[in-house]
């Protein structure tokens, strides 16, 4: 590699400990749904840098909003100062999040400092220290959040004390089932953990960065009623398939459940650092200078956010998703049709897993290694994605909610093209050492 490389400088630079990289991908600019690498090449993003870049890249919206918050702008910390972009943005959440009484939003940088601040929150105010979360749930990276994720691939860092994990009921593949994890939650509520112990149970609407899994119907609503017995609070983590990826504006709908605290992120932001958390103003207006963090909430991050659910919402990107959606399923139906790999299509709206198998017959998922090669061979081929689950053999597609039906099926014959040529072999195993990283 060229020492002067942006990808070689990146690794000589920037710490590991800050990355997951699962290509060789060096972006020097991106438009639309497409990055460019350092020879000038498009790679269309089937990621949308996880979800981050809602619109793409470069949105007329994003580019307005950000420009015009900046030439006039009003302080860079929502702390001691209200700004107009930051109350605008709060006003619009609580119109666009269905929820009763009286609702506060509070402001943050990342998924993982709103889920942090969700829970130091709802235990002070509830007076209850445990948590209830999921095996294969990712809820963020900082102290807080990742002691209540459950990611096999984070086990670098202990679980908070009194944090009881469930297993995600799957349908594919199945462990247990959802009536089993239930009675799981029972036990743990007769026995070891007593109900009037938890605060708060953290929920991701699909289980992403543990497979993509969509829950069984009827689980979650389930789930809801066994904590509003014990009063114990629900928490949704919209942070990655939120704001209209899931075909509906909030995936929680799908499921019908009436949430007390929301926490968005990644694509709020446009690819700006935004995240905002939706509680009861019991529970928000808990104390001042609780949760504070010197640019959150500054006008330029929350006027990009307001552009971002302006265009969402006044376009219609959920409907869009939706059918976006559904066509990019079908096409990876069809290659299931030619590609033994593929085990199982599933999601929702643009959230997609295609979970990669050694043998339909028993479901066992493929190794690793050939996970990070499809996604290795997709990149040389023009693609950007990455791949989740406790397995490491989903293939997770999360385009941006503007991706065009030409884009969606250049991304289908590059995927179909990938399988083919990862499974006779075209790629060393040395080409992805480097890539195997959770
Ligand atoms: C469901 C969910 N919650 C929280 C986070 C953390 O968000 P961030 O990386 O912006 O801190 C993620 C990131 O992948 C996520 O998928």
């Amino acid at each position: 590699m060229d020492k002067n490389s942006l990808a070689a400088r990146d690794a000589a630079a920037i710490a590991k400990i800050q990355t997951l990289r699962f290509n060789p991908l060096a972006a020097t600019g991106g438009a639309g749904s497409y990055l460019q690498d350092e020879d000038g090449r498009r790679i269309l993003d089937l990621s949308a840098s996880a979800t981050a870049a809602a619109l793409g890249y470069g949105h007329p919206a994003v580019i307005e909003a950000m420009t015009k918050a900046a030439q006039d702008m009003a302080g860079a910390s929502l702390l001691m100062i209200p700004n107009e972009p930051a109350t605008a943005l709060a006003e619009q959440l609580l119109a666009v999040t269905p929820g009763e009484g009286e609702r506060r939003v509070w402001f943050g940088h990342s998924g993982s400092d709103a889920n942090d601040a969700a829970m130091r929150v709802a235990s002070a105010a509830t007076g209850r220290g445990r948590f209830i979360s999921f095996i294969g749930s990712y809820h963020g990276c900082l102290t807080g959040s990742m002691s209540i994720s459950g990611h096999t691939a984070m086990t670098h860092s202990l679980p908070r004390p009194g944090l009881v994990l469930l297993p995600y009921p799957t349908v594919y593949r199945p462990r247990f089932t959802p009536e089993e994890v239930l009675a799981m939650l029972d036990y743990q509520f007769e026995t070891t953990c007593p109900p009037d112990q938890v605060a708060a149970v953290f929920i991701e609407p699909i289980l992403s960065d543990g497979g993509l899994i969509v829950p069984p119907e009827g689980f979650l609503k389930a789930l809801e009623a066994r904590c509003r017995q014990h009063g114990i609070l629900v928490v949704l983590d919209e942070v990655k398939v939120g704001l209209g990826r899931s075909g509906k504006l909030h995936a929680y709908q799908h499921d019908g459940l009436t949430p007390d605290m929301v926490v968005f992120g990644k694509g709020l932001g446009g690819g700006l650092p935004l995240s905002a958390m939706i509680g009861p103003a019991a529970i928000l207006d808990y104390a001042p200078a609780f949760a504070m963090q010197t640019t959150a909430g500054n006008p330029v991050c929350t006027a990009v956010g307001g552009a971002v659910l302006d265009v969402i919402i006044s376009e219609d990107l959920p409907a869009r998703a939706a059918a976006m959606g559904e066509k990019m399923r079908a096409g990876f139906v069809k290659l299931a049709e030619r590609h033994e790999m593929i085990g199982d299509v599933r999601g929702r709206g643009l959230a997609i897993g295609v979970d990669l198998v050694a043998s339909r017959e028993t479901c066992a998922p493929v190794d690793a290694t050939m996970t990070a090669k499809v996604i290795y061979r997709a990149y040389e081929l023009g693609a950007n994605f990455l791949y989740v689950g406790l397995n490491a053999n989903v293939l997770e597609i999360t385009p941006p909610l503007t991706v065009s039906e030409a884009e969606i099926e250049e991304g289908i014959d590059i995927i179909d093209r990938a399988l083919g040529d990862a499974a006779s072999g075209v790629v060393a195993d040395q080409s992805v050492q480097a890539f195997m990283n959770w």
